[in-house]
C-alpha cells in the first residue's frame, strides 16, 4: 500500500459557477488511529448537488466547507485498520467521509453494509440518500395516492428516476422532463414514464405540460426550482401538494434568482408545498430501504449510474453533474 493520501481539498469559494480551479488535489499521508477509530481504503464516492451550497460561506442546515480543508462526500470504504469493537477489517461501511483515498473516523455515523446484495455504489445512490429522498418526498410528504398524475423535474437524475419508478410502482400516472432527447428516452423507454420532455427544446414549458398533462398534476416533485417551477404551479390541479426537494436551477447563480411568479395560483388551487430534508424522517429511510432492495431483485426498480474513474476526476464529475452530463446518479470510483 502506497503511504500517500491523495486529497481534494476546497481550494476558493465559487462566485457563480464552480470551476476546477475552486479545487486542488494535494498529497496527504494516511492517518494513524487512535482508541474508537477506524481506517478506510474509500472505494466510491458520490457527487451531490447540496455540496456546492457548502461551498458558500453562509450558514444552511449543514455547515460550510472549509478552504483549505478536505471536503467531505457520502462514501463507500473498507475498513482496513479498527479500533473501534463496533466493527472489523474487512467490513464495508457507508457514510460521510472525504474526498480521499483513506479516511480516519470514529465510526458514529458510518453504517455498515453487506457485500454481494448490491453493487457497494448503489448505497451511495439508489439504496442511500437519493433513493430515500425521492420515498420520503412522494410518500410522507406529498402522500400521493394511486391515480395521482405526478410530475417530477430533473427526472432523468438520481432522485429524480427514483421519484418517477416508485410514483409508477404505487399506481400513479409519471410525467417528468429532462435536458435532452437521450434522457427522455431513458425515462420512457427503460423506466416507464408515461411521458416525458426536453425542457431545452420543447418552447414554452407550461404550454408542454398543459398538452401532456391535460387533467393537470396532482404531486409535483420539485428537484430545480425556477422557470420550470413556474410552470409547473401554473398546471397544479386543485389542492395539489409540491414536495421541495431541491433548487437546482439557482445554485450557481451570482445573485438567487425572484421566486415564481404568479404565486396568487398557489391560493386559488389551495396548493400545498413542503420543504422537507433527507434527515427529517429516518423511520421513512429505513422502510424505504426494505421495500427498495425487493423492488431491485425483483426488477421493479430501475438503477442506472454515470461513473467516473479516479479520485482526481472528482472535481470534474461534480462539475458535470450540476451542467447535466450525468444519467442516473454521478458516482466517482476512487478504488
Ligand atoms: N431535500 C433533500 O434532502 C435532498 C436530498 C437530495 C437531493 N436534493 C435535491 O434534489 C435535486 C436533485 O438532486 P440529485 O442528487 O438527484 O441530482 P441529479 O438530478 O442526479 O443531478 C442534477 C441534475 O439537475 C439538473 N439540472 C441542473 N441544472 C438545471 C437547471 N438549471 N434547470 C433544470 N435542471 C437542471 C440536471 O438534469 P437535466 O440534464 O435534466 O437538466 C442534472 O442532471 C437537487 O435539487 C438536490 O439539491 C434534495
Amino acid at each position: 500500500m502506497s503511504d500517500i493520501n491523495h486529497q481534494i481539498i476546497l481550494n476558493s469559494r465559487p462566485v457563480g459557477w464552480v470551476t476546477p480551479e475552486n479545487f486542488k488535489l494535494v498529497e496527504g499521508t494516511i492517518p494513524e488511529i487512535g482508541d474508537g477509530e477506524i481506517l478506510t481504503r474509500n472505494l466510491y464516492m458520490s457527487v451531490d448537488p447540496y455540496m456546492r451550497g457548502r461551498m458558500n460561506d453562509v450558514k444552511s442546515y449543514v455547515p460550510p466547507f472549509k478552504i483549505g480543508k478536505v471536503l467531505e462526500a457520502g462514501v463507500v470504504g473498507e475498513v482496513i485498520k479498527s479500533r473501534n469493537p463496533k466493527f472489523k477489517e474487512g467490513d464495508v461501511v457507508v457514510g460521510n467521509l472525504g474526498w480521499e483515498n483513506y479516511s480516519k473516523s470514529n465510526g458514529a455515523e458510518l453504517l455498515t453494509v453487506q457485500r454481494g446484495v448490491v453493487p457497494l455504489s448503489y448505497y451511495l445512490g439508489v439504496l442511500g440518500m437519493p433513493g430515500m429522498t425521492a420515498y420520503a418526498g412522494l410518500t410522507y410528504v406529498t402522500n400521493a395516492q394511486p391515480g395521482d398524475v405526478v410530475f417530477v423535474s430533473a427526472a432523468a437524475g438520481a432522485v429524480g428516476s427514483v421519484v418517477g419508478q416508485i410514483a409508477k410502482i404505487m399506481g400513479c400516472e409519471v410525467v417528468g422532463c429532462a435536458s435532452s432527447d437521450e434522457k427522455v428516452d431513458y425515462l420512457i423507454n427503460e423506466l416507464g414514464f408515461d411521458r416525458a420532455f426536453n425542457y431545452k427544446t420543447c418552447g414554452s414549458i407550461a404550454k408542454k405540460i398543459a398538452e401532456i398533462c391535460p387533467k393537470g398534476i396532482d404531486v409535483n416533485f420539485e428537484n430545480v426550482g425556477g422557470e420550470i417551477m413556474e410552470a409547473v404551479l401554473w398546471n397544479m390541479r386543485d389542492f395539489g401538494r409540491m414536495a421541495m426537494c431541491g433548487m437546482i436551477a439557482d445554485y450557481n447563480n451570482k445573485k438567487m434568482a425572484p421566486g415564481p411568479r404568479g404565486m396568487m395560483i398557489i391560493i386559488a388551487r389551495r396548493l400545498k408545498l413542503q420543504g422537507f430534508l433527507i434527515y427529517d424522517n429516518p423511520a421513512c429511510n429505513a422502510e424505504f430501504i426494505q421495500k427498495a432492495t425487493g423492488w431491485l431483485a425483483e426488477g421493479k426498480l430501475k438503477y442506472r449510474e454515470t461513473v467516473a474513474e479516479g479520485l482526481e476526476n472528482a472535481p470534474a464529475a461534480f462539475i458535470g453533474m450540476l451542467k447535466g452530463e450525468n444519467i442516473g446518479k454521478q458516482i466517482v470510483k476512487i478504488a
